[in-house]
């Protein structure tokens, strides 16, 4: 009987306000706790004041929409309202959601989230590059992959491109590590040196996130291909397959990751540098082949105007 019923998290349950919600009784029987278009006192919310809560399979879909609706009603807001630290939770939020999948839900919403982002940044230059100087509580993925997102989107505005590749990028960018939902968490998230055999498993994201992203019959390739090759390197020492003709989004995005990842995350082993301590140690691994020149004089252009 559980399977027919798939839980729902507990920062979510406000979210859904359409979705009847149901819970197990101690025999093991689904009972309706909320029936569709109830909401739950705020009271109860904030408490936690409530069993864990359920949806039923047949209103996945719905539920899915449901939730991203309201992610963006509320993302949309809190731009208006220029509250950094709760954009940002927002978009932990979405992030999650999208990596995790854990409605199965098709990221039709997603382009919409793109597009609010993209209209707050009209009004505010500087929104996605602060967003990335937040911290949140959400998971080091999560945040490393809202991060590539602000960087992305922050490149591709300042460099002008067009609508349309600002949020297949956007995507890209949302989905480029989705395959490390599939790796061991304690790899995933640690901040120690990893050993050899956790690095061959780490690497094995790309393939994964690129057989994932495949599967969604929706998608363009370009989103696939992100995932597979944002590792590589033009001087063909990159991974899994050590390619030097790489793809401009994937070279983009992996610019970009790698960029992120050294001036914002620290590790026991070595401490954030920062953007400029950042941008100096790229510069070594363009002047050594490994990164397009054209590319990392724009990122750093945009990063330091
Ligand atoms: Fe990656
Ligand atoms: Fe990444």
């Amino acid at each position: 009987m559980e399977e027919e019923y798939i839980p729902v998290k507990k920062s979510q349950v406000n979210l859904l306000k359409k979705t009847p919600l149901y819970y197990f009784s101690k025999d093991g029987e689904p009972l309706l706790y909320k029936k569709d278009g109830i909401t739950l006192d705020v009271e109860r919310i904030q408490l936690k004041n409530y069993p864990e809560l359920f949806i039923h399979k047949s209103y996945k879909q719905e539920a899915s929409k449901e939730l991203y609706k309201t992610l963006n009603i509320s993302l949309a807001r809190a731009i208006s309202a220029k509250g950094l630290a709760t954009i940002k939770a927002l978009l932990c939020e979405v992030v999650e959601e999208a990596l995790n999948d854990s409605l199965g839900t098709s990221f039709d919403m997603l382009p919409e989230t793109l597009e609010i982002l993209f209209q707050g940044y009209s009004e505010n230059k500087s929104l996605l590059e602060s967003l990335t100087l937040i911290s949140s509580s959400s998971s080091l993925l999560t945040n490393h992959t809202v991060n590539v997102l602000a960087l992305t989107m922050h490149y591709c505005i300042w460099n002008k491109f067009s609508d349309a590749e600002i949020k297949i990028l956007g995507i890209c960018a949302i989905l480029h590590d989705i395959g490390l939902t599939k790796i061991e968490r304690a790899i995933v998230e640690t901040d120690e040196q990893l050993t050899d055999i956790q690095f061959e498993q780490f690497k094995t994201h790309t393939l994964k996130g690129y057989k994932i992203i495949n599967n969604l019959f929706n998608f363009e390739k370009e989103i696939a291909l992100v995932a597979l090759e944002h590792h590589e390197k033009l001087d063909g020492s990159g991974y899994p397959k050590g390619m030097t003709d790489i793809s401009d989004a994937a070279h983009l995005i992996g610019l970009i990751d790698s960029y992120e990842y050294m001036a914002y995350r620290d590790k026991k082993f070595r401490r954030a540098q920062k953007p400029f301590g950042a941008m100096q140690i790229l510069k070594k691994d363009v002047m050594a082949g490994k990164y397009n020149k054209k590319m990392f004089v724009e990122l750093c252009s945009c990063l330091t105007r």
